[in-house]
């Protein structure tokens, strides 16, 4: 297998947004290949704690297997990230000074035709991070016409899907373990022709984002995550699709308004100071040489914000 498993994307940006505290506990959710993990690792010195989580034990193994900077103490763990604060415990740190959360999926996943994850690639329809999940030739096999429409409305913004969920339906109740070929297929029948990329791609977004919970895990990880971060921590996320970078964009700014009093109050009651600064005043996005060299980077959209001193 190549050696190659992923560019990290906008690696620069997040090391100039990262807190620069050499002695600092830093955790990224989302290993992948290390890229980002070994930058910022890379920065500390022998105080300094890096966490590194996955949930595919794949990435895992991967970043075990291969030479980590030497300094910091390393903690490697497989693990969802809206699952970060069991990790923490078992290692006993309650605070952390920087998080990255780098969203989606990796190269060395996509390039995997095993793993069912590409609309470019002939294997069976698997799309599972890790085991904990059902592949998506079982889910397709599992819900109805109905709730796979939703699922390509919800997750994929597919228009009018109620047609393409019936033929992806059919397909998937005719053969207990579905192609990405068969899927390609399917929904070529529903359009009656030649499948537009940009729809295959949202179809195949939709279906693995089902699969894995992604906006649930998202939103689990925001949930808590704002106990963890010490006074002048910042969480940086990159993600790739709209509706990750809108529920980031809105926790953001929901913890960096001053009141939290409702809109209709004519006065704040609540006194509130804010929980977050910006950092990032909109997406950072890929410059066009980044975007030149990996073009799986031209959807990334990269936000931060900082937590400031005031309590919960
Ligand atoms: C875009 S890649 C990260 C690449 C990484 N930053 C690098 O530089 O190589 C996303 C990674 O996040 C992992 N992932 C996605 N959702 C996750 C979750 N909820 N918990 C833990 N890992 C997750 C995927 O398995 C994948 O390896």
């Amino acid at each position: 297998m190549s050696e190659f498993y992923h560019a990290p994307v906008l690696l620069e940006e997040v090391l100039t947004l990262i807190p620069h505290k050499r002695d600092g506990v830093y955790l990224d959710g989302t290993l992948g290949g290390g890229g980002h993990f070994r930058a910022i690792a890379g920065m500390l010195d022998e105080n300094g704690t890096m966490i590194g989580l996955d949930r595919d034990s794949e990435a895992v193994a991967w970043t075990l297997d291969h030479p980590q900077p030497l300094l910091p103490r390393l903690i490697i763990e497989q693990s969802r990230f809206s699952e970060f604060d069991l990790v923490l415990k078992k290692h006993g740190i309650a605070a952390v000074d920087g998080i990255l959360l780098d969203l989606g999926v990796s190269s060395r996943q996509i390039d995997a035709p095993e793993r069912g994850f590409s609309y470019m690639q002939s294997g069976v329809l698997d799309m599972r991070m890790d085991r904990q999940a059902i592949p998506a030739h079982e889910l397709i096999r599992s819900v109805t016409i109905d709730e796979l429409s939703t699922i390509l409305r919800e997750f994929g913004e597919v228009d009018r899907p109620g047609r393409i969920a019936a033929f992806i339906k059919k397909a998937g109740m005719r053969n207990s373990a579905m192609t990405t070929a068969d899927l390609r297929e399917a929904c070529a029948a529903a359009v009656d022709g030649p499948v537009p990329v940009a729809l295959l791609a949202k179809i195949f977004q939709a279906l693995r984002i089902a699969v894995n919970d992604e906006l649930g895990e998202l939103k689990r990880f925001l949930s808590k995550v704002l106990p963890i971060l010490r006074t002048g921590g910042r969480l940086l996320v990159i993600s790739y699709h709209s509706l990750e970078d809108r529920m980031v964009k809105e926790y953001m700014r929901e913890h960096e308004r001053i009141c939290t009093c409702p809109p209709e109050l004519p006065q704040c009651r609540c006194g509130r100071s804010p929980l977050f600064k910006r950092i990032t005043k909109r997406a950072v996005r890929p410059m066009a040489a980044e975007i030149t060299l990996n073009r799986r980077s031209r959807s990334a959209r990269l936000r931060g914000t900082e937590r400031t001193g005031a309590s919960l």
